[in-house]
């Protein structure tokens, strides 16, 4: 990128903290370094708006008073919905299922599609930098059926070793369930490629997306995934809601994952028929104002541009790196070549935590530990990381303020 094509991007997110209120305020007696968007990013005031205004004129319960107040609800709930279907570029509403998060999203395809796919002997693919909540699910669906999960491994940088994942697909593979970009190493995996070489062997494949989202330019129908599952309050938007997109074929070929309200057609005591998609993943009364909240994250990404955001962090990341590298003593961890918004490091010598705590002091904030990934820490041989994790609402005077901590810290703790 030229230098003043940089420069345009730095300055159009000068100002953007701005938008975020609890960024405005300080911790521990210093303005706030917030460090650790992984595990949950900041909200701009159009989101908490969006959220105000729902509850103060439109709330009641969806799909099913004939007044006006639920006629809107409706609207407003449905309206989220066709906002992250165009988003995430999926083909329809009926493909894109509002959950609780990327947890429940792969929960609910590990239980339904595994009651349905998943027999004695079949084998599903998962990798060495999964979260727990894409191991755990797939673990419990395999010992239900008596199959088994085999792991992809990687290299010493923290990136998949293809030509093993290849080796693995096999007839008897029902599914391949990777992360699109590492929570704890910022790796931003090949998912084109994972999907290309499972689809030849007609293998659905389950990208989780909960740190992709946020960072880049997510379409369904180019990656070709069979499902996509992502937070929102990963991507600026409330907790409580995130989304399952699945292809259409799968959806409908599985069955319901929780019975109850809103996911029928006709209850009898003797059978009961489900409703239509989306609505037969959606049992209940659904997060309706986390819709909406969604939906104007949504808007408000949409108006950065996923090409600046993308390229400002890139450039941020950059940064990080090459002055964390100055730093004696420090060792990162997850060196791809690809690599999105997350920089895990630990100074040799000091464990995570007591780091963490000495950059809390200094109002820095970063997650310090196994970041829900102990399998990937037992490869790295490591009980965890201290994890710096970038948003667009950061600039490098945060970079400056966790680098100069983490000096301090180093210094204190070995000398
Ligand atoms: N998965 C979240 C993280 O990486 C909580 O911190």
């Amino acid at each position: 990128m030229v230098a003043t094509e940089q420069e345009n991007i730095t300055q159009l997110f000068e100002g953007i903290r701005q938008d975020f209120p609890l960024l405005q305020q300080d911790m521990r007696g210093k303005p706030i370094v917030f460090l650790d968007s992984a595990a949950s990013s900041q909200k701009p005031q159009a989101v908490i708006n969006a959220i105000d205004t729902y509850y103060q004129e439109s709330h009641a319960n969806v799909h099913r008073g004939v007044y006006e107040l639920s006629q809107k609800a409706t609207d407003a709930y449905e309206r989220g919905r066709a906002l992250v279907r165009q988003f995430i570029n999926a083909p329809s509403d009926e493909e894109v299922i509002f959950v609780r998060g990327t947890t429940e999203g792969i929960n609910l395809v590990a239980s339904s599609y595994c009651r349905k796919f998943l027999s004695e002997g079949d084998e599903i693919i998962i990798s060495a930098m999964e979260h727990h909540s894409n191991i755990v699910p797939w673990q419990m669906a395999c010992e239900f059926a008596g199959a088994k999960l085999r792991v992809i491994p990687i290299n010493d940088r923290g990136e998949l070793i293809m030509e093993e994942y290849e080796q693995m697909l096999n007839d008897r593979t029902k599914m391949v369930a990777v992360v699109h970009v590492s929570n704890s190493l910022g790796t931003i995996n090949p998912v084109e490629e994972i999907i290309e070489k499972a689809h030849q062997k007609g293998i659905p494949v389950l990208l989780d997306g909960a740190q992709a989202i946020p960072h880049m330019k997510v379409d369904v129908q180019k990656l070709d995934a069979d499902f996509y599952t992502f937070s929102g309050h990963k991507m600026f938007g409330p907790t409580g809601i995130g989304i399952l997109y699945g292809k259409k074929k799968w959806l409908d070929a599985m069955p319901p994952y929780q019975g109850g309200g809103e996911m029928i057609e006709t209850v009898t005591f003797e059978k009961t028929t489900y409703g239509n998609l989306p609505h037969k993943f959606e049992a209940g009364t659904p997060d309706i104002s986390g819709a909406v909240g969604l939906g104007a994250a949504v808007e408000y990404m949409e108006k950065i541009g996923h090409e600046a955001i993308t390229a400002y962090e890139a450039e941020l990341l950059q940064y990080a790196t090459e002055e964390m590298q100055k730093v004696d003593g420090v060792r990162i961890i997850g060196t791809a070549g690809k690599k999105a918004s997350v920089l895990s490091f630990l100074i040799d010598g000091a464990h995570p935590y007591d780091v963490g705590t000495i950059l809390d002091q200094l109002g820095v904030a970063v997650r310090t530990g196994h970041h829900c990934t102990q399998p990937l820490m037992d490869r790295f041989g490591i009980p965890g990381t201290i994890r710096a994790s970038l948003a667009f609402y950061n600039n490098k005077e945060d970079i400056d303020r966790l680098v100069a901590g983490v000096r301090r810290a180093a210094k204190m703790l070995l000398s």
